[in-house]
This record gives C-alpha cells, structure tokens and sequence, in this order.
C-alpha cells in the first residue's frame, strides 16, 4: 500500500495494476563491481540503495518516478476520478498505473521505448514529436484530456547547448499541445530542468493557465536538476 510522502492528506491505495511482482528482497551489494566501469558502479550502487526504487518494486510501481506524481498528486490533486489523461513519455509506465489507480477513466501513454501491457491503459510506442502524433494521442483517448502528463527527457549528448535546446524545444512541444488540446480547466505537468523552461514559455502558460507553479517532490533526487512545472485551470480561448 502506499500513501502520499509530503504528510499531507493520507490516501490509501489499491496496489497498481501493471507492476512486476518479483521485486522483493533485493540485495544491495554490487557483485559484480570489478567489470564495471566506475560511474556504472556507482549508478548501480545509488540504484541498489536508493529507498523510492526499492518501495517501488516492494509496492509493484515500475518505476521510483511513480513516487514524484503520487506526492505531487496528492498536493495538487490533478488526477480527478473519472479523469482522462495523456502522459507523455510514459516508459516504464509507473505515472500510467499512478493515473490509473487514483482512478482516471481513460490513460494514453505515448514513448520512444515499447512500454509492457497496462491493463486499462492504451501504449503507444513512438516519438511524441512526429507528425500526426497529437492527433493520434486524442483520438486514442476518445476526447479531449483533463489532464496532460510529461516527464519526457531527451537522451543528453554532453554538448550543453545542444542539450538544453532539446530540453527546451521538448518541453515547448509539450506545453504547446496541452494549450490545443486540453479541455478548458484542463491542467499539464511537465517535467523541466533548471535553466530549462524559458522566460517566455513560463510567461505564455501564465497567460493560458489560472496557475503555475514549480515544484520540486521529495522523490526527486537533490542532485538532479529536474523540477516539475504545474499548470492548472486552463483558460477559455
Ligand atoms: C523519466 S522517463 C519517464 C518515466 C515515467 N514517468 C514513469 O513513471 O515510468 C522519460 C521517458 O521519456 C521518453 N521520451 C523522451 N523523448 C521522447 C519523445 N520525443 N517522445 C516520446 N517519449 C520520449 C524516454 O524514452 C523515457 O522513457
């Protein structure tokens, strides 16, 4: 079972659909450590130790990020029951059983990476950017979405600028579709990183939704740079 992690409001929760049973009891040690390179080493130390992968595989969520949408749910209480809902870059699907169990009616995830059956939920694998893709997303719902998830991130090629501006035209795409497609009061929560949103993507969601806010949940690393940019109560045009 699991709750929110901010101390707020307490929701129990049915287990997600979807997960993978056999993730208890893992071991901590890294066995294996001499034909590793170093940085695997230690990404597979940080793995094996960090508390959010293990409750995630105990609770049979498919990811540790499952944990940054329940806190964040919880604060903000974006997935309504009966809610439809898009979620961009879904892979390995921990937000669509998050979505799914805080009861939205219908989910469409859309990745690069194929993503394993959900039950209740439509996967589709495929780059969100190409054309016809959005038009693809809203017909698979089968109407317009209360809510747009993305936690899309590009595959870093160590160039920063180069970087940044996949991040920013990523999160632009993103922003840009829920504005078209949302329903009004309709909310988006995407995944950016800081330096990452522009001045004036913030300022057009500021025109476009009631209210915008970043956040930051416990579940996400301190080292990481990502933050989450919430947006809620999308305007009639
Ligand atoms: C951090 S993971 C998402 C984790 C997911 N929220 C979960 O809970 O399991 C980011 C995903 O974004 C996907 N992604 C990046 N760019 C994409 C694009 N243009 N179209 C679709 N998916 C994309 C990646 O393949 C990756 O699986």
């Amino acid at each position: 079972m699991s709750e929110g992690e901010d101390g707020g409001r307490r929701r129990l929760v049915r287990p997600p659909t979807g997960g993978d049973p056999a993730g208890r009891g893992v071991s901590t040690r890294v066995r294996t450590a001499d034909q590793r390179s170093l940085s695997s080493q230690q990404w597979l130390h940080r793995q094996l130790n960090d508390p959010y992968v293990q409750r995630a595989k105990a609770e049979g969520w498919r990811s540790r990020a499952a944990f940054k949408l329940i806190e964040i749910d919880d604060r903000f209480h974006l997935l309504r029951r009966g809610a439809r809902v898009i979620d961009l870059g879904c892979a390995p699907g921990g937000w669509v059983q998050v979505a799914l169990q805080r009861g939205a009616v219908e989910v469409v995830g859309v990745d690069l990476l194929p993503v394993d059956p959900i039950p209740g939920a439509v996967l589709i694998e495929g780059d969100f950017t190409a054309e016809g893709m959005e038009r693809r997303l809203t017909q698979a719902l089968g109407g317009a979405p209360d809510v747009i998830l993305s936690d899309m991130a590009p595959n870093t090629m160590g160039h920063p600028a180069t970087d940044h501006l996949r991040i920013v035209s990523l999160i632009e795409a993103a922003a840009a579709f829920a504005d078209q497609a949302l329903k009004p009061g309709g909310a988006f929560l995407t995944k950016t990183f800081q330096g990452g949103a522009t001045g004036e993507l913030l300022a057009g969601l500021k025109r476009r939704f009631a209210d915008v806010r970043h956040v930051k949940p416990k579940a996400s690393r301190a080292d990481s740079a990502e933050v989450y940019l919430i947006a809620t109560g999308l305007r009639r045009r």
